[in-house]
């Protein structure tokens, strides 16, 4: 059997029955993801797997659950958001009060439903308390994926996305609906949604952190660098830039980026000095 042929089989299937491409990820993950949705079901050629994913919406539905890239929960990996308050976000307000420049811009990229950058707003609005209406908040959630950025400005939630969430925030920042939970409207408020594919120079904008978890896995070493190059770009000199747990800083970008907590990801990039 012809692997790569017949796995182009189903990512075509994919993309004339369901709109949806996925042939930028790496084929290493999707090859072994569908197999193993495949295994699952006992069907043994990916031709016979295409034909039943263009039949039957329920298996399309039960392989995007199984390729998890749209996977996300508030305050995913909690220790990561603990270190982002305690080593990014207080220092930074703290250093603008005193400066008298309250403004901060912050960027989840790649941030699926929106549960990350209603996070970070949950952390600021926690942070700055009564002084929040004095500050110039710029905090933007990115997707190449349209429908979940519809997904994140409705702000409706099931309990999948509240695993990681104490329940002190549940009850300070949503309210009970429809089986499930809508998102406080002053924390809707705060974040601005656009579509962006990481792969291609995002518009100029910079900002004081940028967020970009669990997006480079998906792709090979290449793509990581340009993704990280093009967020490099945008983070301003001293900005903190804070990836998924299992991402690494390509070899590429190591020299720009210093660890301010190397374990949770959560790096500072190096201001250049007039001969660097
Ligand atoms: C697993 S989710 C991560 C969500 C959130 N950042 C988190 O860690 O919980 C990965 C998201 O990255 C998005 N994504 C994948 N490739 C992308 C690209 N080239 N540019 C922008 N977003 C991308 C996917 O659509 C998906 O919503």
């Amino acid at each position: 059997m012809n692997t790569s042929s017949s796995l182009d089989d189903v990512l075509g299937t994919l993309q004339r029955r369901y709109a949806v491409d996925f042939r930028q990820y790496r084929r290493r993950f999707l090859d072994r993801r569908i197999r193993a949705r495949m295994h699952a079901l006992g069907i043994g050629s990916y031709v016979h797997y295409a034909r039943l994913l263009a039949e039957d919406p329920g298996e399309y539905e039960s392989l995007l659950g199984a390729l998890s890239i749209n996977v996300s929960a508030f305050m995913r990996d909690p220790a990561a958001f603990d270190a982002l308050r305690e080593a990014a976000l207080i220092p930074l307000v703290h250093e603008r009060e005193r400066c008298g420049m309250r403004h901060l811009a912050i960027w989840s990229a790649g941030c699926s439903k929106g549960e990350e950058p209603y996070s970070v707003a949950m952390l600021l609005l926690d942070l700055l308390g009564a002084s929040c209406p004095r500050w110039h908040l710029t905090l933007h959630g990115s997707d190449v994926n349209a429908k979940v950025l519809d997904e994140a400005r409705r702000g409706w939630y099931t309990a999948d996305s509240f695993s990681d969430l104490e329940a002190d925030y549940l009850a300070r920042y949503f309210s009970p609906a429809t089986d499930g939970f809508q998102i406080d409207r002053r924390v809707r408020d705060l974040v601005l949604w656009n579509r962006q594919d990481l792969r291609n120079p995002p518009p100029r904008v910079q900002y004081d952190v940028i967020l970009c978890r669990n997006v480079l896995i998906y792709y090979d070493h290449l793509e990581q660098a340009l993704m990280v190059a093009h967020l490099l770009d945008h983070l301003a000199p001293g900005g903190y830039l804070m990836l998924g747990m299992a991402e690494m800083v390509p070899a590429a970008h190591a020299q720009q980026l210093m660890p301010v907590n190397g374990k949770l990801r959560l790096y500072r990039k190096v201001a250049l000095t007039e001969e660097g």
